[in-house]
């Protein structure tokens, strides 16, 4: 039997006080990976920690909007000499709404929240998997980057960028035994996904429970996902099982987006 194995790997993984990047963490953890977790809230990152197996692992409280401040807490976790092998980059998906009423702000912080915080979380993290002739890049975005979502304006611009961000790096470092793919969630049970079912529930005047109903029926399975379907994904590609993957856009969506 195979076995999804990351012993002696180290992982940083964003957003990880919540949802997928929390399962994320937890699932790497259990494969033997040390993880690095990142996300604004302290308080929700320990309590993350404190659920993960094995030990070795840290928190580290950063806003992704702030690069500047990414690179600087990034020499603290001893980078040079414990380099990272494997990056889940992550953050909160930017707000829902329709694109003509979006103002200019919301697409700079979605920039820079997702598609300048991974450019600089690379940057810094290359050289060490270069080092290792190991580097997995794991971008969590969205299935908009296929088939565009009603209502979420910047998100699919900005998912877009990352898209193609994601793919231009996969080219020039593939080389190095550095893979980098996207995954692109559906409907997952996380916070997330109970704002977006919120805000439509305001939009269409209908209780949440019956936009969860309309939503699930959308999907070939007819359920959302767990956040573990979509985090032993991303531990799949993560390991050494995944190695010739690579500039993928991979939806972990139950066949609900409508193209091949
Ligand atoms: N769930 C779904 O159905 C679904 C579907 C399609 C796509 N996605 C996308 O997949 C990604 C993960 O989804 P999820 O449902 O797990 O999201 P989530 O439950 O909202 O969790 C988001 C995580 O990102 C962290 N975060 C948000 N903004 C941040 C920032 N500026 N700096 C650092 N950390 C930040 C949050 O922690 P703090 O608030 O403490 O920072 C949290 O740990 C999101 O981009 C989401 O849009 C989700």
């Amino acid at each position: 039997m195979l076995n999804i194995d990351l012993s002696g790997y180290r992982a940083l993984v964003c957003g990880a006080s919540k949802g997928i990047g929390a399962e994320t963490a937890r699932t790497f953890a259990q494969a033997g990976a040390r993880v690095t977790l990142v996300a604004r809230s302290e308080a929700d990152l320990k309590e993350v920690l404190q659920s993960l197996s094995g030990d070795g692992h840290q928190i580290l409280a950063l806003d992704l909007n702030d690069t500047q401040k990414i690179a600087e807490q990034l020499e603290k976790t001893d980078l040079k000499n414990h380099p990272y092998t494997i990056l889940v980059c992550n953050a909160g998906g930017p707000k829902a709404g329709p694109l003509v009423e979006a103002e200019a702000q919301s697409f700079l912080d979605g920039f820079k929240t997702h598609v300048l915080a991974n450019q600089t979380l690379a940057q810094a993290l290359l050289p060490g998997m270069k080092a290792k002739k190991y580097g997995r890049i794991i971008n969590i975005i969205s299935t908009s980057v296929k088939i565009p979502i009603p209502n979420l304006g910047v998100s699919n611009t900005i998912r877009g960028a990352v898209a193609n961000w994601a793919k231009t790096l996969a080219n020039e470092v593939g080389e190095f035994g550095i893979t980098v793919n996207n995954v692109l969630p559906g409907f997952t049970e996380t916070e997330r996904l109970e704002t977006l079912i919120q805000a439509a529930s305001e939009r269409f005047n209908q209780t949440p429970e019956q936009i969860a109903e309309t939503w699930k029926g959308y999907i070939p399975t007819k359920r959302f996902a767990k956040p573990q379907e979509t985090a032993q994904t991303i531990a799949f590609l993560a390991s050494p099982l995944a190695s010739y993957i690579n500039g993928i856009n991979l939806p972990v969506d139950g066949g609900r987006t409508g193209s091949l």
